[in-house]
């Protein structure tokens, strides 16, 4: 049968593997289906014997992961009758909420940090016509307020606390094994809210279960070293880092995180803000990919563990090709501020052929 609405997104696809019956609506952007891109430049770096593999999630509808979990979240939101949503966000879950509820026509509260979210995400909040609230103090506070709110009135919490976000995200790493053929050996991600860490992991050992796929991934999460509460191992009271996506101090699913490392045998370790954005600039020179900071703390953290010889001794037991899959949770456009920052301005010329000629250099 033809789809009236012609959508794709991560429900109709994986629909066998959500809690979605046949009386949830199903809103959708055709989230998901995202790019599994081989990296050549990271292969080489690796190795003999290595594939990395790039999961560019910022070509979602909103421009991150988010929007996997927030089809499944918002669709069973209006399911079970919700007149609203909130969420405390470091800018993408906001994104992703205020859009996902415009399509819906239900109203939406976001609270984001002051002065500490980039400036498209921010953008996005506002233009979907969510309420938007700049609270004075971080995530982590914001969080806690949301959750208060969320417990004492009728709106729905959109957060990855809600488990029909965790859901929707664990299709991320279905499709990685469809593309793959079988998981891969190795899945290195940022770690902010720890709430895709615990998706991936639930969504491996599903497809596992259902005997999609014969192995399990090592799980291998990266926070930034001045916002690195699980590392460090206790709440972090004034996170701070570039990456202002993982700029936590006190994750929510911080022990499903610890749990997804430790029964895949993997780790959560640091990486700096000056590892941050080589690899943030490496990915936009040497793969043509624009993500934001956040993002590229997967790639900070493959290069880190490749120099510290994690892939070659630590780790036994590896015959023939060896897979890696990076993920980029999120686009670049995001955060152009920060691009600013980061490269040379460009240069000023006459509008005059010579003088642009003697630039090119040719
Ligand atoms: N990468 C990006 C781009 C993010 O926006 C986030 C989280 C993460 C990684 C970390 O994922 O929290 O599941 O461990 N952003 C949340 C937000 C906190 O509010 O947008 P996580």
């Amino acid at each position: 049968m033809i789809n009236p609405y012609n959508y794709w997104g991560v429900i109709a696809r994986y629909k066998k593997y959500l809690p979605i019956t046949n009386r949830t609506p199903i809103i959708t952007l055709n989230e998901g289906n995202t790019p599994l891109l081989y990296s050549e430049y990271l292969s080489n770096l690796l190795g003999k014997g290595f594939r990395v593999y790039l999961k560019y999630e910022g070509l979602n509808p909103t421009g991150s992961f988010k929007d996997r979990g927030m089809t499944v979240a918002i669709s069973k939101a209006l399911e079970e009758k919700a007149k609203a949503v909130i969420c405390a966000s470091t800018g993408n879950t906001s994104a992703s909420a205020s859009a996902y509820s415009a399509k819906a026509g239900i109203k939406c509260v976001v609270l984001i940090p002051e002065g500490a979210i980039a400036l498209g995400k921010l953008s996005q909040a506002l233009i979907h016509g969510a309420i938007v609230l700049a609270v004075r103090g971080n995530f982590d506070i914001a969080l806690n307020l949301v959750r208060e709110i969320s417990a004492k009135f009728p709106i729905t919490l959109v957060n990855s606390l809600n488990p029909y976000r965790i859901e929707g995200q664990k299709t991320a790493s279905f499709e990685i094994c469809d593309a793959l053929g079988d998981a891969p050996d190795f899945q290195i991600m940022p770690v902010g809210n720890a709430g895709n860490i615990t998706a991936y992991w639930k969504g491996y050992k599903e497809y596992k279960a259902f005997g999609k796929i014969k192995k399990l991934p090592r799980m291998l999460g990266f926070q930034a070293e001045g916002a690195a509460p699980i590392v460090k191992g206790h709440i972090i009271r004034n996170p701070q880092t570039i990456a202002t996506a993982i700029r936590i101090g006190n994750p929510a699913s911080w022990k499903q995180a610890e749990l997804a490392r430790d029964e895949s045998g993997g780790l959560i370790d640091t990486v700096s803000d000056k590892q941050i954005l080589d690899a943030y600039r490496l990915l936009a020179v040497k793969e043509g990919l624009f993500v934001e900071p956040a993002s590229a703390a997967s790639v900070a953290g493959l290069i880190k563990l490749k120099k510290i010889g994690y892939f070659g001794g630590k780790v036994q037991g590896l015959k023939g090709i060896t897979t890696i899959v990076c993920i980029l949770t999120g686009h670049g456009l995001k955060d152009p501020d920060r691009t600013i920052k980061t490269v040379k301005p460009p240069k000023i010329v006459q509008a005059d052929l010579k003088a642009i000629l003697k630039e090119i250099n040719l």
